[in-house]
């Protein structure tokens, strides 16, 4: 059975768009439950300007107040070195840099052209100097909603001079839902062939949105080119604020059923999720896409009408 390993984006790519502040302490009691379930890691917030994403302006709070449950490893987005400091203060595991591969995307949510980005993120890199394991987001890698088509050559390069840089980690995004299941299948294969020949430590994330119905095809296109790591975001919430038209990432319980059903070995108890689940739509405040928490999984049966015994036995006795 091959290991899936997952994380966990609700309570940063999640939250982040949400129109109303989620208390901290419903943060924490939210990380804490799904800290049992069995992710390999949980992006729990992103250190941002407080006034780019007002939501995760509790950040510092929030890493301060989790319980960190050993062999769950609790990351952070970072955009800049201001950012990066403030994610080593709070002792994040990981820091998880982002960029865009669209130039106008960048402009938009980190308000810097990307080679400034890049410089910034080299310099945090330099600083961090392998003290933290370093993964890299490169946002709008199946196309852009502003630029529209996205050359995998600009993703291939962009995520090459990062894992030159040493970083651990690269997570290939489709922010916006614009990723079909042979594009992926060829950029998972371009990825192998070009980036991980020459890096094969390099511990490479999908990350897909389900904007227009794709996600999950586009998890089992990667999954079946043997992609291993996955981004999910629980209920299905999510989205980048500064993407025009963005909306939620795959859901992790569905996403986790599916690959489960497929023969994947997750380690994520769906037992102990599944109520976590149920509870999204108390905690944001409105229905999530989410399908199984909804529908139950696949083994979870219903009970047949009382009329269907009564037919059942009509059946039996006459000659059919
Ligand atoms: N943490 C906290 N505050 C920060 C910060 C950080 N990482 N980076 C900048 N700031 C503060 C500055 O101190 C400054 O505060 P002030 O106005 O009180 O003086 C203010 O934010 C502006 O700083 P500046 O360096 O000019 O940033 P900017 O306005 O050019 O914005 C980013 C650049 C990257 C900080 C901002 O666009 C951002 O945080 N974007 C994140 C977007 C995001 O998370 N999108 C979704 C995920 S893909
Ligand atoms: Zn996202």
């Amino acid at each position: 059975m091959k290991k899936i390993f997952f994380n966990e984006v609700a309570t940063r790519d999640g939250f982040q768009i949400e129109p109303t502040f989620i208390p901290t302490d419903t943060k924490v009691t939210l990380v804490d439950s799904l800290s049992a379930c069995g992710y390999a890691k949980i992006e729990v917030t992103s250190f941002t300007s407080p006034k780019a994403i007002p939501m995760l302006r509790d950040a510092d709070e929030l890493m301060g107040r989790i319980r960190r449950m050993p062999g769950v490893e609790y990351t952070v987005l970072v955009p800049n070195l201001r950012g990066a400091e403030r994610a080593l203060e709070a002792k994040a595991d990981e820091l998880n840099l982002v960029m865009s591969v669209s130039e106008t995307h960048n402009l938009s949510n980190l308000r810097m052209p990307m080679t400034r980005s890049f410089i910034v993120l080299s310099e945090v890199i330099r600083m961090v100097n392998g003290y933290t394991p370093i993964n890299v987001s490169l946002s709008c890698c199946f196309g852009c909603p502003m630029e529209g088509d996205v050359a995998q050559s600009a993703v291939l390069d962009l995520a090459s001079r990062f894992a030159d840089l040493g970083v651990r980690g690269i997570t290939v995004c489709d922010t916006t839902g614009m990723g079909y299941p042979s594009q992926v299948g060829r950029m998972v294969e371009a990825l192998q062939q070009r980036l991980l020949q020459l890096h094969p430590q390099l511990q490479l994330t999908l990350h897909f949105h389900n904007t227009r119905g794709m996600g999950l095809v586009n998890v089992l296109a990667a999954a079946r080119g043997g992609i291993t790591r996955f981004d999910g975001s629980l209920g299905g919430l999510g989205g980048c604020p500064y993407a025009p038209g963005a909306s939620g990432n795959i859901s992790s319980e569905d996403a986790i059923h599916m690959l489960i059903a497929e023969g994947y070995e997750t380690g994520i108890d769906l037992n102990m999720l599944l109520p976590i689940a149920r509870q999204i739509p108390h905690i944001v405040g409105h229905e999530v896409p989410g399908q199984v928490a909804k529908a139950g999984r696949i083994t979870d049966l219903h009970t047949a009408p009382a009329y269907v015994e009564e037919i059942r036995k009509e059946w039996s006795d006459a000659q059919v």
